[in-house]
């Protein structure tokens, strides 16, 4: 019993290490338009993980189209890149903050695509 425990753990952990952390959130519609394009890379630090967070709009500016749907590509493929969450805003809003959490020694790579209307 502990040693079939023990294997389906395996299991899940060699399952949960090949996944990417590639997101979606939102359905995307033939008439919306790309509102923000940007890839956030970083470096690796040794004991240290990455915390970004992205804003759009950024910095002061206003934007005018509601969020239909947010993609967050990890362009590491190897399971090692950055979490992403939404910390604020997000679909049927006009802003959002995203949260990219880096693992420890790892760098980041990831590619934000907001569309909207
Ligand atoms: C966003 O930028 C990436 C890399 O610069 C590019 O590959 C991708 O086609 C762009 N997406 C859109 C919708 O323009
Ligand atoms: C956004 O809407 C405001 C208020 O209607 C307007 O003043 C501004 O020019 C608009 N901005 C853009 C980029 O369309
Ligand atoms: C980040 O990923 C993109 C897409 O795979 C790649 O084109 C780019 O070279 C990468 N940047 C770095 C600094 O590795
Ligand atoms: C995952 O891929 C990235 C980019 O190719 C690389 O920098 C990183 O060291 C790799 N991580 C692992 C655990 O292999
Ligand atoms: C970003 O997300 C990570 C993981 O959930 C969390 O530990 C961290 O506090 C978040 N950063 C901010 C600025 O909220």
């Amino acid at each position: 019993m502990r040693s079939l425990l023990l294997l389906s753990l395996i299991i899940l952990a060699v399952v949960l290490d090949g996944e990417t952390y590639s997101l979606s959130f939102g359905d995307q519609f033939t008439t919306d338009i790309i509102l923000f394009n940007k890839t956030v890379v970083r470096r690796p630090i040794e004991y240290k993980s990455w915390n970004v967070n992205v804003d759009f709009p950024c910095g002061g500016s206003i934007n005018n189209y509601t969020i239909t749907v947010i993609y967050v590509y990890d362009n590491f493929l190897n399971g090692s890149g950055a979490e992403p969450s939404l910390l604020r805003g997000g679909v049927g809003a006009s802003e959002v903050t995203i949260n990219l959490s880096g693992e420890v020694g790892h760098g980041i790579n990831s590619t934000i695509e907001i569309w909207g209307f």
